[in-house]
């Protein structure tokens, strides 16, 4: 099966799915503090969901990851998933997946580990920016941090990799970097650090919370041993291994160091836009051609015009205002990340 190509070459074989806008925190860099949210009808249903994951998996799409908002409060998420596990290392060349994953900020993970495991499911990303209970309260504004601590330990106890996706924001969690790798290493987590992304409306000024990781890098090297790594998970991390704990720490540098170049991925947003990259707003809609019955041709045909015309890369610029025409308006949690 030949993957899909855009006009740079870059196939595309990662699909991430967000099933949700929703979701039951509302970070400083995600949400704003009064986010309204689509009504029902606008959503795919798992059905149609299932139908375009499907068109994509026999295009070529090894890997999917599941995202939100945060995926996990949507109701019956379990058939979801237990309908996408069915296409893990299927045999016959109708196209497989070689992994399942998804994103979540952990809350309900206590609840779904376990069905997640027996769905096929081998590793997850937790989103967890302090460990100190006040804080976590602030950044998520109504998050609980006993509930993701708790949510990754069903994880690990249900035999899930995991890793833990911190933002860095400077005079926020930067004075936490140090704990956060020890205690990854006590739980046997990975770490991963990730540059604050200008996207969407939050009610907070990013700027002067822009971390650049290089900095953090140098800081960190002066107390661990980072031993640089060619691994990669088939996302925009660069990981390092940490000596002292032989865990891992990503770093995720959109800012800094873009890593477009060899971007391999496209996203579904929740209500069937497809997105070909992350920092522009163009999107297909294949919501309608799926409501009004079209074919798998015909599906597949706006998918591969869609990706003829992805862009070469984002974007992003530190300190861009959102009102600025440039400035990417949706938020993070459309598409998931
Ligand atoms: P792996 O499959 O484990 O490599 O995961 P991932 O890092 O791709 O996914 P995750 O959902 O954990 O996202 C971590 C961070 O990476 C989030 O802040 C995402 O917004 C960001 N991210 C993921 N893909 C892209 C991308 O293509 N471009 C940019 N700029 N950021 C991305
Ligand atoms: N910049 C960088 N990362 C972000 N995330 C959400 N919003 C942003 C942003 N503006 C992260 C979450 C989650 C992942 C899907 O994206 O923390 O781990
Ligand atoms: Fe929810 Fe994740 Fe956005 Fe936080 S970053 S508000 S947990 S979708």
């Amino acid at each position: 099966m030949t993957p899909f190509q855009d006009s740079f070459g870059r196939s595309v074989t990662y699909l991430r799915v967000s099933v949700t806008d929703r979701c039951d925190m509302r970070c400083v860099y995600c949400m704003s503090e009064n986010m309204v949210f689509l009504p029902k009808a606008e959503i795919l249903s798992f059905e149609e969901l299932e139908r375009i994951c499907g068109a994509f998996i026999r295009t070529g799409v090894t890997r999917i990851r599941i995202t939100g908002g945060e995926p996990l409060v949507r109701r019956d998420i379990d058939s979801f998933f237990n309908a996408l596990g069915k296409y893990i290392h299927k045999p016959g060349d109708d196209g497989h997946l070689d992994e399942l994953t998804l994103t979540t900020n952990g809350s309900r993970l206590s609840v779904h580990a376990e069905m997640l495991r027996r769905a096929g499911v081998r590793r997850v990303n937790v989103s967890l920016d302090s460990l100190d209970f006040e804080r976590f309260g602030r950044i998520t504004r109504r998050g609980r941090l006993d509930q993701t601590l708790e949510g990754i330990r069903a994880a690990r106890d249900a035999g899930l990799a995991v890793r833990i996706n911190t933002v860095a924001m400077a005079g926020v969690n930067d004075d936490e970097f140090d704990t956060l790798l020890s205690w990854c290493g006590e739980i046997g987590a990975d770490l991963c650090l990730i540059e604050t992304m200008p996207m969407g409306e939050t009610g907070e000024d990013r700027t002067d919370r822009y971390l650049p990781l290089s900095t953090v890098r140098a800081d960190l090297e002066r107390r661990w041993t980072l031993e640089p790594l060619s691994l990669r998970t088939g996302g925009p991390a660069r990981y390092l291994r940490v000596a002292e704990t032989g865990r891992l720490l990503g770093l995720i540098t959109p800012m800094t160091h873009n890593f477009c170049e060899s971007c391999n991925r496209v996203r579904l947003s929740c209500t069937g836009q497809f997105y070909t990259c992350l920092g522009h707003e163009g999107a297909t809609d294949l919501r309608q051609p799926v409501r009004d019955g079209a074919s798998d041709a015909e599906l597949l045909a706006l998918v591969r015009d869609a990706i003829g015309r992805k862009p070469k890369g984002h974007d992003f610029v530190i300190g861009r205002r959102p009102d600025d025409p440039a400035a990417i308006r949706r938020h993070m949690s459309v598409t998931g990340g």
